[in-house]
């Protein structure tokens, strides 16, 4: 492997893992972003001054611009999406366009460019709900319960037949929820602890008692570039860390390591169709030597620091296109919110 194709590289993930192949590798790394609200430039600017690195604005639905970033590349990893559950529920038009047609379009241009491996980042939410009575195994049926999750799904069957129908040398991951540097503050973790930071209250849905695991994002970044390196063509891999907790745990967690007053917590009406908890089997990508290194403290620990470190860097977020979007999505709530 010589050169690689990143999409979405500027986002949370993305530019995290761009980082780790760039400290253990010596390749080329092309960072294919089409820079939504989402794509920081932030998040890899610091990184221009790597003669490894170069950054294309684009789009992966635009074939021409696809088969220019793709020239003299051997490997993509797509992380490109459009990744927030509740915007997909207020409008699910761009999740089908990104994380359904441009797949679509990434995948043919990979086919007409014969890379060594096509690495698809995907996500626990595609099996839909599950409980650890019946944790999900890799070659479960996909049954998706929200817009972002069925986009992700459809994203993923198109990887199936381009493996199925040409070949084309697929591996596929499914991770829980990830935290860490650089997430957007629109997610449940960074959001928590940059209102925390500012004093603001923190918005739990329902009664905070929904379930996700805590990833931290290096252990993902090793995992991918495990499965980049290891996988199996045409097999997903299953990521997650064993660190579930209720949505209020972790929001208690963030206000007692800010040394902040757990009164700040909000409880709000709940997300529609709000997904009770996910549950992953993760013996398959154990099996190939990896564990995570973050438990659910260290992760908090890590993640907390780092927003508390770089205002800057949150701060210009914040006072965006993001406070528009935070007033739509919580004014009205949290004025008929409850308290602990
Ligand atoms: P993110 O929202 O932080 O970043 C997404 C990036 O994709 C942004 O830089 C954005 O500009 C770019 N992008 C969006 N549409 C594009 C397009 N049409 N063309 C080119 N670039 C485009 O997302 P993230 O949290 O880093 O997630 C990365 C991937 O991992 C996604 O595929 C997501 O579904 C998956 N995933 C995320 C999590 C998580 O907890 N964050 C968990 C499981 C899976
Ligand atoms: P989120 O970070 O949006 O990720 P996902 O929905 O993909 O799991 O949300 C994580 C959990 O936190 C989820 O159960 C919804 C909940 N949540 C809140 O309680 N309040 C919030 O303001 C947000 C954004 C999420």
């Amino acid at each position: 492997m010589k050169r690689v194709l990143i999409t979405g590289g500027a986002g949370f993930i993305g530019s995290n893992f761009i980082r780790h192949l760039l400290a253990r590798y010596d390749y080329e790394v092309v960072n294919f972003d089409k820079l939504t609200y989402a794509g920081n430039p932030d998040n890899v600017n610091d990184l221009q001054s790597d003669r490894r690195y170069r950054f294309v604005k684009g789009d992966i639905c635009d074939p021409a611009a696809v088969n220019v970033a793709l020239d003299g590349c051997d490997a993509v990893v797509n992380f490109a999406a459009e990744t927030h559950v509740d915007r997909s529920l207020i409008d699910a038009g761009a999740f089908i366009q990104t994380d359904v047609h441009g797949v679509f379009a990434l995948l043919e241009a990979a086919r007409q460019h014969g890379v060594e491996r096509f690495l698809h980042i995907s996500t626990d939410e595609v099996y839909g709900p599950r409980f650890p009575a019946n944790p999900a195994r890799e070659d479960d049926p996909l049954t998706p319960a929200n817009p972002y999750a069925a986009s992700k799904a459809g994203g993923e069957m198109q990887c199936q037949a381009f493996f199925r129908t040409y070949g084309l040398p697929i591996i596929v991951t499914r991770s829980r929820n990830n935290i860490g540097p650089r997430q957007h503050p629109e997610k449940a973790v960074a959001l928590f602890i940059t209102n925390a930071l500012e004093d603001l209250p923190l918005p739990v849905y329902g009664e905070g008692l929904q379930v996700r695991d805590r990833l931290y994002v290096d252990d993902n970044c090793e995992a991918i570039d495990l499965v980049l390196h290891r996988g199996q063509p045409g097999e997903a891999y299953n990521i997650g860390a064993d660190n579930e907790r209720p949505n209020i745990e972790v929001a208690q967690a963030v206000l007692d390591l800010l040394d902040k007053p757990r009164d700040l917590i909000r409880f709000i009406e709940d997300r529609t169709n709000h997904d009770a908890r996910y549950s992953l089997d993760t013996s398959k990508i154990r099996a190939l030597g990896w564990e995570p290194q973050h438990d659910f403290e260290t992760a908090m620990a890590r993640t907390v620091a780092w927003y508390r470190d770089n205002p800057w860097w949150w701060q210009k977020i914040r006072s965006g296109e993001f406070s528009v979007y935070y007033q739509q999505q919580y004014a009205g709530r949290l004025a008929r919110s409850h308290g602990p």
